[in-house]
């Protein structure tokens, strides 16, 4: 008798979305398949990954972006070593990245395939942790302050939930460009943060009309550029205390995600405003003319993406911005860190070790 010899997969630790609701109800730890790259992609063995506010979205179930059928494995943002390449991204083999997981999940396992258009090398100045909460928060304000809101030196910049992730990046880059940095936030803790972070004005939205509160800061002129990642209510009041020559940048929807399809703006509002309502996705393909997946979404440029990562690198040489880490956890305290987020009680990125 000829014996065979069956190859078991190898298995990989992942939590994974198996129900929808709170993170710690929704995920489980489960034991899958180690993925295999395909042309295009990388294959990371996972370090670190950084906790983002979409994910507890996803717990829910109300991400509709990303929405893949449960189980699937939660996570878009980590930071690794290139174990296995599929054809034509042999130069990224043994390389130390952040990256995007492939479909913005699937972060949360130990290992994690990600298309080579949204990878790059980790800073060597940065540890594994700090690299974990360099690339999305940074690369995110860039593109909404820079590429998208053409932020110019002296100008006012306003930046909703200033202690987040996203919204403390944010903070730096705008001081770093020689504006003036209003910020607002939940709570006195975090409206020191933001102060700490470089803010001119922190107000705690909890408790004050931050509209009003612009409009005094200001003369009565108003921000120039709004950073937005809370949307709803916020981005209606937002308008309120927008410039003349305005920008309205809309990044997300922490205060309710039931906001991104909710028409909160009238043309009458833009028209008499003389304001500009503006977007942006933090998405990388390596096609040089940039992606169109669906008729009105866009996928930036690869080139753009390495020429934001050159500036931010020149940044953080000069010590002008630092990574914002509030809270580092093992991989089994996942879910639980998860919700600390979603009770709006972590400041700067939380970073999950593997
Ligand atoms: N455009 C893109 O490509 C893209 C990609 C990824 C993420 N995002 C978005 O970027 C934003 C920031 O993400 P992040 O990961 O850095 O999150 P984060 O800012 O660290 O956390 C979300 C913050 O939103 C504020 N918030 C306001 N209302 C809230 C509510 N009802 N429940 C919970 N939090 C509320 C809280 O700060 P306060 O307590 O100070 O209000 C909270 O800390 C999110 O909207 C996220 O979805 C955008």
């Amino acid at each position: 008798m000829v014996e065979q010899t069956i190859s078991r997969p190898e298995l990989m630790r992942a939590w994974r979305v198996h129900r929808y609701g709170r993170p710690s109800h929704a995920l489980s730890l489960d034991k899958i398949a180690i993925p295999v790259p395909e042309a295009g992609e990388v294959r990371i063995r996972t370090r670190t990954a950084a906790l983002n506010f979409n994910e507890v979205d996803g717990c829910y179930g109300r991400y509709i972006t990303i929405n893949p059928p449960v189980p699937y494995t939660l996570g878009m943002e980590v930071v690794g070593e290139v174990e296995a390449v599929g054809p034509g991204t042999e130069q990224w083999l043994g390389q130390r990245v952040m990256a995007t997981a492939k479909g913005a999940y699937g972060g949360y396992a130990d290992r994690v395939i990600a298309d080579a258009g949204m990878v790059f090398k980790a800073p060597p100045s940065l540890d594994d942790v700090a690299a974990a909460g360099f690339f999305f928060p940074f690369h995110l304000a860039w593109l909404g302050l820079h590429e998208r809101g053409r932020l110019q030196t002296g100008e006012t910049v306003l930046v909703h939930a200033g202690a987040g992730g996203v919204g403390s990046a944010a903070i730096q880059l705008a001081v770093a460009a020689g504006a003036r940095v209003l910020a607002t936030a939940g709570g006195p803790e975090k409206v020191a943060k933001c102060r700490e972070l470089g803010a001119d004005v922190a107000i705690d939205y909890r408790n004050e009309d931050f509209a009003k509160a612009v409009l005094e800061a200001t003369d009565g002129l108003g921000a120039n550029l709004v950073f937005d990642g809370v949307g709803g209510d916020v981005t209606a009041q937002s308008l309120r205390c927008l410039a003349f020559n305005g920008r309205l940048m809309v990044i997300g929807f922490s205060g309710g995600i039931e906001a991104e399809d909710r028409p909160i703006v009238t043309p009458r509002m833009l028209c008499f405003g003389s304001v500009s309502l503006m977007g942006v996705m933090l998405a990388y393909t390596a096609d040089p003319r940039g992606e169109n997946p669906l008729p009105g979404i866009h996928i930036i440029p690869r080139s753009v993406g390495e020429r934001v990562q050159r500036s931010l690198e020149v940044l953080l040489a000069e010590g002008k911005i630092h990574t914002v880490i509030d809270n580092v956890v093992s991989f089994d305290a996942l879910p639980a860190a998860l919700d600390l987020m979603d009770n709006r009680q972590t400041t700067g990125r939380t970073i999950v070790v593997f």
